[in-house]
């Protein structure tokens, strides 16, 4: 079990005050201008040495991806920070808790990570829907620049910094890193091709690093308490301590920081009471928010929640957003339902995702109904894997994942409502 003193979110829950006084109290703040003394690449080879992998999804190595920002400007162009709080993942909601309870933990980490990676600035994308979480940031960065740790000589160091946050519209897409870019520059939020990564070609042509809002907000403590003790936790490969968000048929849904690896049975029973109506009662579990394909009960039940380990069950940890399902869902339905959402936000801008994903819900509304032919499950497995990989971006895998996976350990289920359906209208027909 994590103990008290390894959390690094103290006031995840809110029970102190989210203010900038209140957040010193707790440590953050302190003496940042000796952290930016230790210099640059060492901040970035702490970061790589702790093993801290991307917290948005991806797991992609965060000191790496500093890394690949340039060490000296070309042309005088400016090289950016993008913190990505557009968190719209069905599941996910650990970032908007960071970001009311603890938001100067995010700010500081965000003077730290682009003193580091040379930035001139960081732009913070806060999904548009977090109204009051906006005003908090809002509110939050203008007492950081009050105090003297954002603007000319942030935090006595000598670094100029400034932190802006941008206010997104309601968009899913604008989530996907480029689509974010576009956003930002004032376009249409449509994901562009990928290389060129933005640490090449980023914000307004310039090398950009996006990183999500928690893999920001872990760097101060990692540097303070070194990577040593952040690579306690976790296998290897997967390391540190997480935000998992825990919802659905579970008895107390939360967000809490535990340590990577954690076993899924013990995660639950630690943190949110078990399962409803017991372990027997438990259907699936979809681990990293609607993006990763289900896992069924009994192969979800010890299995260490990481990447690694989740991967080797064919599905991922994504944002550690678990989404726990008893065995009073219907789970065709549910999976149709994660249908109509990508439908919905693909952006259009591809075939494969913009046809795909109207054609991959229409069938899932026909399977769930049970109107579907029994050859419609391998015709829709077909879909899924034209549309898996041929996009632009990662929505259209990600409408096709959560199918392939119903597929995989449902394919029963679904069959039997089409045979239901077919028996009643046979009998309806004899009639
Ligand atoms: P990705 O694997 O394409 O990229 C991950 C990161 O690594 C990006 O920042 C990318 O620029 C960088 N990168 C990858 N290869 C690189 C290279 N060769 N050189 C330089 N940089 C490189 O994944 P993507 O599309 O950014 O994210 C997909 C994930 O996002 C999904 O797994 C899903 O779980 C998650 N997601 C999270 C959401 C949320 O609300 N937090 C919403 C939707 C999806
Ligand atoms: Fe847009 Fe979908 Fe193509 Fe992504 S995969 S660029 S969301 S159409």
């Amino acid at each position: 079990m994590l103990d008290d003193k390894d959390r690094i979110f103290t006031n995840v829950y809110g029970f102190q005050d989210w203010g900038i006084d209140a957040a010193i109290k707790r440590g953050d703040w302190d003496d940042t201008k000796a952290l930016m003394a230790r210099g640059q690449d060492a901040i970035i080879d702490e970061i790589k040495a702790s093993g801290l992998r991307g917290r948005g999804g991806a797991g992609f190595p965060t000191g790496m991806k500093w890394s690949f920002m340039p060490k000296e400007s070309k042309d005088g162009r400016p090289s950016f920070l993008v913190i990505n709080a557009d968190e719209s993942e069905p599941g996910s909601c650990k970032d908007r808790e960071i970001i009311r309870h603890d938001p100067h933990k995010l700010i500081e980490g965000a003077l730290i990570a682009g003193y580091a990676m040379r930035a001139r600035a960081a732009y913070i994308y806060i999904r548009g829907e977090f109204i009051r979480e906006a005003e908090t940031l809002f509110a939050a960065v203008a007492q950081a620049y009050d105090r003297g740790f954002l603007g000319k000589n942030a935090a006595g160091s000598g670094y100029d910094f400034d932190v802006f946050v941008h206010r997104g519209a309601g968009a899913y897409i604008c989530g996907e890193e480029t689509a974010m870019i576009e956003s930002l520059e004032g376009k249409k939020g449509q994901p562009r091709l990928k290389p060129p990564f933005p640490a090449g070609a980023g914000l307004y042509g310039c090398p950009t690093t996006v990183n999500n809002v928690e893999s920001i907000t872990v760097g101060p403590t990692i540097l303070r308490r070194g990577a040593s003790w952040f690579t306690q936790f976790g296998r290897d490969n997967n390391k540190g301590t997480k935000l998992f968000q825990i919802s659905g048929h579970v008895n107390k849904p939360c967000v809490v920081e535990d340590a990577m690896s954690v076993p899924f049975r013990e995660l639950i029973e630690k943190h949110a009471g078990g399962i409803r109506g017991g372990w027997d009662n438990l259907l699936a579990v979809i681990p990293g928010g609607s993006s990763v394909p289900l896992v069924p009960a009994a192969e979800i039940i010890d299995a260490p929640m990481d990447f690694d380990g989740l991967r080797a069950l064919g599905s991922g940890l994504g944002t550690a957003a678990v989404i726990v399902m008893d065995k009073s869902t219907d789970i065709v339905r549910a999976i149709s339902r994660l249908s109509y959402f990508y439908k919905h936000e693909s952006c259009g801008q591809c075939t494969p995702c913009r046809e795909g994903t109207g054609w991959m819900w229409r069938v899932m509304e026909r399977l769930r109904t049970g109107e579907a032919d029994i050859s419609e499950i391998d015709m829709l497995q077909e879909v899924t894997k034209q549309v898996e990989g041929h996009t632009i971006c990662a929505l259209g895998d990600a409408a096709a994942w959560p199918i392939q996976g119903l597929i995989r350990h449902f394919r029963p289920e679904i069959e039997r409502r089409i045979n239901v359906r077919r028996g009643s209208d046979l009998a309806v027909a004899a009639e």
